[in-house]
């Protein structure tokens, strides 16, 4: 039967990819590659040096797919998300099946870790239920972002017996963040922390972070959002993208 390992691979840094993760990869035959357009093609080159560092045989293929686009005409954000993931079922039911001999295996490598704001799995989850094609499935975990950054910036994301809230800058704004002591913000474009937060609280911010082009930034949250949003919008400008992530911590909490 066909196989397909979904492989989280790190947010950045190449050496962070686990020893079940290289040695799965020796498994494979085909890579999948999403690429998302020029300004991102960092993360495809990342993928494919990966590949080049960590596996010994020559003889697997790469194979580079263009991600659709999302429908900005969609109103709704979980139903633009939901057609894109739809368009993206349809590509991957398509590889599988011409790509992936019977006895084949293929692999998604996975920006961080499958779990973390990602879609492979509910893509998959959407080509089982159609069930045209058959295939099975395994998830090898990553190091997320969320990792990388508290690493970086040498912090626990938790006081003492604490929770962590993980959340997205679109839901920040609306999510209960107020009453909350350590929340881990990604996905914002927006710079969401400037309207939603007390301003008396700590930011400890990082774009790239595990990677050549790293900044990381922390301090008081009031001394420190204008530089982080200039040194956000250079960095965006300089490279063509950027992807930050920050941890908001009510600094009575340690
Ligand atoms: C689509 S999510 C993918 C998360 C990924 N699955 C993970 O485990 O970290 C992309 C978001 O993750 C965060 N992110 C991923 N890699 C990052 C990095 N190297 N530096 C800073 N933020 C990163 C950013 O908030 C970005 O907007």
């Amino acid at each position: 039967m066909r196989k397909l390992y979904v492989i989280g691979i790190g947010s950045g840094n190449p050496e962070h990819i686990t020893i079940e993760a290289i040695r799965t990869m020796n498994l494979v035959d085909v890579f999948f590659v999403m690429s998302k357009g020029e300004a991102k093609s960092d993360l495809v080159r990342l993928r494919k040096d990966i590949c080049e560092r960590y596996i010994d045989k020559t003889s697997y293929r790469t194979i580079e797919v263009v991600d659709p686009e999302r429908d900005p005409s969609i109103a709704s954000y979980v139903s633009r998300v939901e057609v894109w993931h739809e368009q993206r079922t349809l590509i991957w039911e398509a590889l599988i099946e011409n790509e992936l001999k019977e006895d084949q295996c293929g692999a998604i490598l996975v920006w961080g870790d499958p779990a973390l704001y990602d879609s492979t799995l509910r893509v998959i989850d959407r080509l089982t239920a159609r069930n045209k094609i058959c295939f099975e499935y395994e998830v090898i975990p990553g190091i997320t972002s969320v990792q990388a950054l508290a690493a970086r910036h040498k912090i626990m994301l938790n006081g003492i017996g604490e929770s962590i809230h993980i959340t997205t800058g679109r839901q920040l704004s609306t999510d209960l963040v107020h009453d909350l002591k350590n929340v881990v913000v990604m996905l914002d474009g927006e710079c969401a922390f400037e309207q939603a937060f007390d301003k008396d609280v700590e930011i400890y911010w990082g774009a790239y972070v595990g990677t050549d082009k790293e900044i990381l930034l922390s301090g008081k949250l009031i001394e420190k959002m204008e530089s982080i949003k200039a040194i956000r919008q250079a960095a965006r400008v300089k490279n063509g993208w950027i992807m930050d992530i920050y941890l908001l911590r009510n600094s009575a909490s340690r």
